[in-house]
Order: structure tokens, then sequence, then C-alpha cells
């Protein structure tokens, strides 16, 4: 998840509120705040039991009853446990509220660094996550919530709700009341229509923000950015900002050095990359999911660069089918500083690949191959609505290695006859999440040498049906719902649970 609310500092019970982390500035009293100022839990929070832990080979220890002997350290197992279940619960609390006028947060504990550059940081990132209907969505699914510190020795604090088109659907702007009626594509809602509901991509601009050429925009992995007001200081959304259709490459526009046109090179595969068998299912699919599930044809990925060398904003789009079909098409995007597009490029890969991040460097981009197949029994019951269209897809374990495509920047400038389209394979199952950073360097024989930091995990740690612990059949959020259980799996890292 991208953030977590700036509102989560009022826990309404137990636990022992000295096991908490101490948050360092809290808001001033509510009436700065709109109505509604209760807070809506995602679950319902009992009084945790003690239940299985770990013991120092991460197997489980079942503790049943208050009668069995618990030593010291178990008891601070226990306690930690305890601790790390209330602060997951924390991390999806609901916020109704806005604030729409500028309240100054008061420091609590330490102080403000004297030297914080100051500025305005914004956050944006799921902000509701149960309507008033019954519904409960998965995070990722949650209503973009864009949040302003005003930073300059002190903190003024706002925050809004991005008035995407689904917010507007799904939330009465009078009563405050939210009806959940779309899918979204990683949760199930609670009755209403669920076969043949088609209302299953909504745009709600959660995964990252952007400021860049004057705007301000909030982004969403699945479709555009929406723009923000950051003139009048209340966050009032603008409306959706085509990031990649207002801009078409006129030789005209291109700055000089720039690459205007999309790589004839890059275009070419290895092997047949499914060949003509795959162009029909592509032709077959897209209209489908353009015109009934209402998918643009070309979807961005959550997360941007910043090139501060050549000032420019990087983004990377796929296509819609590359979700359904054994091949992937991306298309990389460089803007200059008042987004004149200077140069995109397309690389078709054969493989069947899920990114949400990515890395470039001074002459490549990367693209992590984590793969992906269709999950044929899970694609059911998601048609039928009985469980997230997420659940059509599936962690690929087929090969032992991981795929990394290093592709080339600008083609034009190439020395190496290097193939790009064959990748590095990484000597393991590696699911990439994030990518930190990547930075060139050169080896004493003149090798270029790429440097990748990143956020991974193994295949087997990683499962779409259970991300963030969202139980859709229960409507709960339960960290211990990911734990892996199939019996070969206790050297990985478990979450423990405790309810
Ligand atoms: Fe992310």
């Amino acid at each position: 998840m991208e953030a977590i609310n700036a509102l989560h500092f009022f826990p309404t019970s137990k636990p022992n509120r000295s096991s908490l982390p101490t948050s360092k500035l809290y808001l001033k009293p509510a009436q700065n705040l709109l109505k509604q100022p209760n807070i809506h839990r995602v679950v319902s929070i009992t009084t945790p039991e003690p239940s299985p832990m770990l013991d120092q080979n991460h197997r489980p220890i079942n503790i049943t009853t208050n009668s069995n002997p618990c030593n010291d350290q178990l008891q601070e197992k226990i306690q930690e446990s305890v601790t790390a279940y209330w602060d997951y619960q924390f991390l999806f609390v609901s916020q109704r509220a806005e604030t729409v006028e500028p309240v100054q947060l008061q420091v609590v504990e330490g102080e403000v660094p004297s030297d914080f550059p100051p500025g305005t940081y914004y956050l944006t990132g799921p902000g509701i996550f149960s309507d008033d209907h019954g519904s409960t969505v998965h995070p990722l699914d949650g209503h973009g919530y864009l949040r302003a510190f005003k930073i300059d020795g002190d903190v003024q604090y706002s925050a809004k709700y991005i008035k995407t088109d689904a917010q507007k659907e799904e939330c009465n702007s009078e009563t405050g009341e939210w009806t959940f009626t779309y899918r979204g594509p990683f949760s199930v809602l609670r009755g209403g229509k669920k076969f043949g509901n088609t209302k299953v991509m909504k745009n709600v601009a959660n995964t990252s923000v952007l400021k860049w050429g004057g705007k301000l925009l909030c982004l969403w992995e699945g479709g555009d950015p929406y723009e923000i007001d950051i003139e009048n200081g209340h966050l009032d959304t603008v409306g959706i900002f085509d990031l990649i259709n207002r801009h078409h490459l006129q030789p005209e526009d291109v700055s000089p050095g720039g690459v205007n046109q999309i790589s004839e090179d890059a275009k070419e595969v290895s092997g047949d990359g499914g060949g003509g068998f795959w162009d029909f299912a592509s032709g077959v699919v897209k209209p489908i999911l353009h015109g009934i599930f209402k998918m643009p044809p070309k979807r961005l990925l959550s997360h941007y660069k910043i090139d501060p060398t050549l000032d420019r904003l990087l983004t990377v789009s796929c296509n819609a089918e590359d979700m359904l079909i054994p091949r992937s098409s991306f298309t990389f995007y460089e803007f200059d500083s008042n987004f004149k597009l200077l140069q995109k490029q397309e690389f078709d890969i054969p493989e069947h690949m899920m990114n949400h991040d990515w890395a470039f460097t001074e002459t490549h981009y990367v693209l992590f191959g984590n793969r992906i197949k269709l999950d044929v029994p899970g694609s059911m019951l998601a048609v039928c609505g009985l469980s997230p269209m997420i659940t059509a897809l599936s962690v690929n374990p087929n090969k032992p290695t991981s795929p990394i495509y290093v592709l080339p920047r600008f083609p034009d400038k190439v020395k190496s006859n290097r193939d790009w389209t064959t990748p590095v394979e990484a000597p393991s199952q590696m699911w990439v999440l994030h990518a930190g950073n990547a930075f060139e360097l050169t080896d004493q024989r003149g090798n270029l040498e790429i440097q990748i930091h990143a956020a991974i995990c193994s295949y087997k740690w990683f499962n779409f049906h259970k991300m963030f612990g969202y139980n859709w059949k229960t409507g709960k959020l339960d960290p211990s719902f990911m734990n892996a259980r199939n019996g070969q799996e206790n050297t990985l890292p478990h979450l423990v649970k405790v309810s």
C-alpha cells in the first residue's frame, strides 16, 4: 500500500496504548473537521485471543487456553503479536471526514527538524474500505484520499477525497452515504448483482501522487491520472489528465536529441512472441475489455520515475489485454518539465507478466518479469462475481528463475549488440514489488554493470487471492490470511494469527 491514513491516532479500545507506536503529530480539535467524526473500522475488533505462535524454527506453537504454561518470553511474543495485529487494523481505518480548511498539527513528541525542507508534501492512498451497506473492499480498491502537509516550521494539514467519477457515483455528496457499486478488480461486494456485473474497473486515483509541470496528479494503476487544483489550496479535483493520449508525438514536438519514433527494432521479439493466434486473441479480447468493462486500451503502471539529470518525467503503460494473454506490450514515455512528450518506445515481450513497478538507469529501462497465468477455476468464480476478478490470475512458478528485461532507453546510441529480448535470469523465483533504485557501474574490463535495489518476495509467499489479508468470503482483513499453509513453507516468514 502506498500510504496510511493520517487520522489513525485514535484507537477506540485496547490494546495497551503504551505498546503502540507513538504519533508525533496530531490534529487540533475535531471541530475543524467535517461532520461524521466517527471512525469506521474495516473489521469489528475484539480482544485478540491467544493462538498460533512460532517457535525458533518458525513452526507454529498452539496456545489454546490461558491455563497453558507461558514463560515470559512467550508472553512477550504474544504481546508483540497483539500489537502487530492492532497496528494492522489501524492501517485500514476508513476515514469519512475531510479536512477542507487546513489545520495546524501539534507536535506531541520531539520536534520538527529546523532544517526540514519546507514545502507542501502530498500523500494519496485508500481512504475508505467499508460502505454503509455492508460491503468491504480490498485496500487497493479504496477511494483515493489526498492529504497535504504544508511544512514551514509549523505543519498545516488538509485532506480531501479525490473526486473521481467513481467517487462521485459511490458517495452521496450531500449525505456522505457511501454505496459501493463497482466491484473493483480486487473486491467482492455484498449483495447486489453478481453475475454479469461489468462495473469492475474503478479508477480511484489511490496509488501515487506526482507534482510535475505545475500540475498535481493522482495516479492509479489501470487508468489515467486525476489532476488536482493546487492554486486555491483546497485540493479540489480538476478532472482526468490524459497523460498518454493528449500527446500524439509530432516531429515538430521533438526536442533536439530526442527519439521521435517508436523503435522498430524494439518491437521485434524473441521467438515468435505468440504470433498470429495471440494477435487474433488480442483482437477479440480488446474490444470486450474496452467496450464492456470500460478499460482503457493502455493503462499506466502505478509508478512513475523522475530523471533529475535530464529533468524528465518517465512513465510506462501496458495494454489492457496483457492481463489475459501470454505476452506483454510495454510503452515507455519520457516528458520534459512541461509535459512535452520527448520520446516513446514500445517493447513487446513474449511473457505473461504483471508489473507494478520498474526501474531505469542512464541508458536502460529495467522490467521485472513477474510471471502470471490464467487461473481457470478462479476465472469462473470471478466472472460469476463470487470471487474478485484478480482471482482469474495466479503466480506462474513453471520456471525456476525470474527474468529481468534490460531494455535500451536510447536505441540509437547503443554501442553493444546485446539482444534486449533475452532477459537476465535471476536465480530464483522472486516477485518484485517495488524498485528502490537502479544505477550503472563499469567494471575493470569496461563491462556495464547494472545494480538494482528492489523489494522482492518469494513466489511461494505471493498470492493474488490473499493480498493484504483481504478475505472476500468474510469481508474482513486478517494478516494471518496471507500465511502459506501447504506444509512446506515453515522457513518462510509468517504473520501470526492472534484472532
Ligand atoms: Fe506501489
